[in-house]
């Protein structure tokens, strides 16, 4: 009930389409009812008179004819237009689950993107939503029609003939139960098996990504066989589920034939009896056919339903983490300082609980300031970096500007401020243009080109095969790391925020790169205020301060002179 609740809230804005259909589909069962009466109509008036008065009604006889063409057509007609805007609403349904997974992975936290795996995601947002679909249409409507179909049939056999009527009841129980053992089976495998599925995406997509290393270090083998144990686990996992299913169909069928047998050998001696006519029995065989339909529908329906929930089941699971998250995220009404200082006060913060990261940092950048935050690797300086945009929150102390601590303010007006230069640079798969340009929405070419002369990316672009509309990225034309550097470089002096944050922007650099990077980002820190990791003496002797911090402490803070003339790691590793 709670799970169809939640599907048919994807089809509330359609509520129009969805009536219209099930007025569509009370029309088609009301014209299925008439279908065989023309027929029987005939077939009595034939065993009712002799020959001379057949070749009398001829006339009467084509007339029925007419009708009955005209019932089935109608009846063929309704049936479609109903079919048609059933799956039409289904398809825009989907597309709306869609856009809802796809909203909630946009504003994933950095976290729980850490904690996912990228196939899993990707299966859940684009197969797994078909189940809404399979649900509306097939679980829903189809259930509807049948149950329509079902009732008015028995109403209208019932007055005919009830003994008959009873033997054809007398199946839907020995289904049902069929239904409720498999029903449950068929779902918990069927969830199983798309779990399955989508860890062998999980690898196929790993593999991807690793290629390099993968082939560098010559392990093709060990992930072949990785990939066959997951492929295997996968092909029996869905084996399993077919296996159940072919059980159940295969009963349902054997109960459908015996009941068939039943009432046919009955039927035979109801007419024999006298109790029925002809023509009646014509329509109560239609009628009969007609209601192992729904029956069968309604079985197929269940198998269908059954593995369509567990897909739903996955999507809607993200999506009440996003509700969950939505709850804590309170947008915050505080309007942004303008020019302000950043301030870190008695910040603690851990991936893993009882694992701290940062311990009591406390740290002010005036604005305009440059600080480079040094120390040993896994020190915690990305962490640190990361909760300046809010990517992370701390566990206690805060993060402030302008003495307001950062969770007051809204996410986004907050990012709007915060320029982002990473070590790996990040380029999507279009051209040059559209990646300077994803700093700023609306920029034109001139601004793009202004930036990239900002950034000494000018050159090597023009240079390019296409120069600004040279496709990058995936597969596409290479960049050295510092051309890529400095397209980063570019898309941030586009952006032209307050705050600029950059994690070892050089340290991926050659000498000669490095140079042409550092004349870019002495331009780009002018009066902004700035937090760099660095490691590069080169690079640190362009920033105002530097942060030394060591295993999530502030161990040393101050001017390179000074941290010189103190002889802590500042000194060692720039000695070294
Ligand atoms: N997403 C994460 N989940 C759990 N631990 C993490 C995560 N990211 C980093 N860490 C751990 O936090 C510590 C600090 O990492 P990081 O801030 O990246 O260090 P640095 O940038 O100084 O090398 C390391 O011990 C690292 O293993
Ligand atoms: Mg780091």
């Amino acid at each position: 009930m709670r799970l169809w609740r939640q599907i048919l809230g994807f089809y509330r804005a359609d509520w129009l389409r969805v009536g219209a259909a099930l007025g569509l589909l009370l029309l088609t069962t009301a014209a299925a009812i008439f279908k065989p009466w023309p027929l029987a109509w005939i077939v009595d008036r034939l065993s009712a008179a002799d020959g001379s008065a057949i070749a009398d009604r001829g006339p009467a006889i084509l007339g029925w004819a007419v009708l009955l063409a005209v019932v089935h057509s109608i009846h063929a007609l309704l049936g479609s237009a109903q079919q048609a805007l059933v799956i039409h609403t289904g398809l825009r349904g989907l597309a709306r689950v869609r856009r809802a997974v796809f909203g909630w992975l946009l504003r994933i936290s950095l976290r729980r993107l850490q904690g996912a795996q990228a196939g899993d995601l990707i299966y859940r947002a684009t197969w797994d939503t078909h189940a809404f679909q399979t649900l509306f249409q097939q679980g829903l409507f189809t259930f509807i029609g049948a149950t329509l179909t079902l009732v008015a049939m028995t109403t209208v056999m019932w007055r005919f003939n009830r003994p008959l009527t009873l033997v054809a009841l007398a199946t839907v129980p020995i289904l049902l139960l069929i239904m409720r053992f498999f029903g449950p089976l068929m779902s918990q495998r069927a969830g199983k098996a798309q779990a399955a599925d989508s860890s062998v995406a999980s690898l196929v997509q790993q593999a991807v990504a690793n290629l390099p290393l993968i082939q560098g270090f010559v392990r093709e083998r060990h992930e072949a066989g990785r990939f066959e144990a997951s492929a295997d686990a996968a092909l029996s996992a869905r084996w399993r589920q077919h296996r159940a299913e072919v059980v159940y169909l295969a009963s349902v069928a054997v109960v459908f034939a015996l009941g068939t047998a039943a009432i046919v050998a009955l039927g035979a001696r109801e007419v024999a009896a006298g109790n029925l006519t002809v023509g009646r029995l014509l329509v109560f065989l239609a009628y009969l056919a007609q209601l192992y339909e729904p029956l069968n529908q309604l079985s197929h329906v269940g198998s269908t339903v059954s593995n369509a929930r567990a897909g739903a089941e996955r999507v809607l699971e993200l999506l009440a983490e996003e509700k969950a998250q939505a709850a804590n995220r309170q947008a915050g009404k505080t309007e942004l300082p303008s020019a302000a200082e950043l301030s870190f006060d008695r910040v603690n913060f851990a991936y893993t609980t009882g694992q701290p990261v940062l311990h009591e940092v406390s740290l002010t950048v005036k604005p305009g300031e440059s600080v480079a935050l040094i120390g040993p690797s896994g020190a915690g300086k990305t962490t640190l970096l990361q909760l300046i945009p809010r990517f992370l929150d701390p566990d206690s102390g805060s993060v402030n500007l302008g003495g307001t601590d950062l969770r007051e303010f809204s996410r986004e007006r907050l990012r709007e401020r915060v320029a982002l230069v990473l070590q790996e640079s990040l380029l999507l798969p279009t051209s040059v243009a559209e990646n300077i340009g994803y700093g700023r929405a609306g920029a034109t070419r001139e601004d793009i080109e202004s930036a990239a002369r900002a950034a000494n990316a000018h050159d090597f672009i023009r240079r390019l095969p296409q120069g600004y509309d040279t496709v990058v990225g995936d597969g596409a034309a290479r960049l050295s790391v510092g051309e890529k550097q400095r397209l980063n470089l570019a898309r941030a002096f586009l952006k032209d925020a307050p705050i600029l944050l950059l994690d070892e922007p050089t340290s991926a650099l050659d000498t000669e790169s490095e140079a042409l990077v550092l004349a870019s980002l002495r331009r780009l820190m002018q009066g902004r205020t700035t937090v760099m990791v660095a490691h590069r003496l080169a690079t640190l002797r362009e920033v105002d301060r530097i942060v030394v911090l060591n295993a999530g402490h502030v161990t040393e803070v101050g001017t390179a002179a000074e941290l010189l003339a103190k002889g802590g790691y500042f000194s060692r590793v720039t000695a070294a």
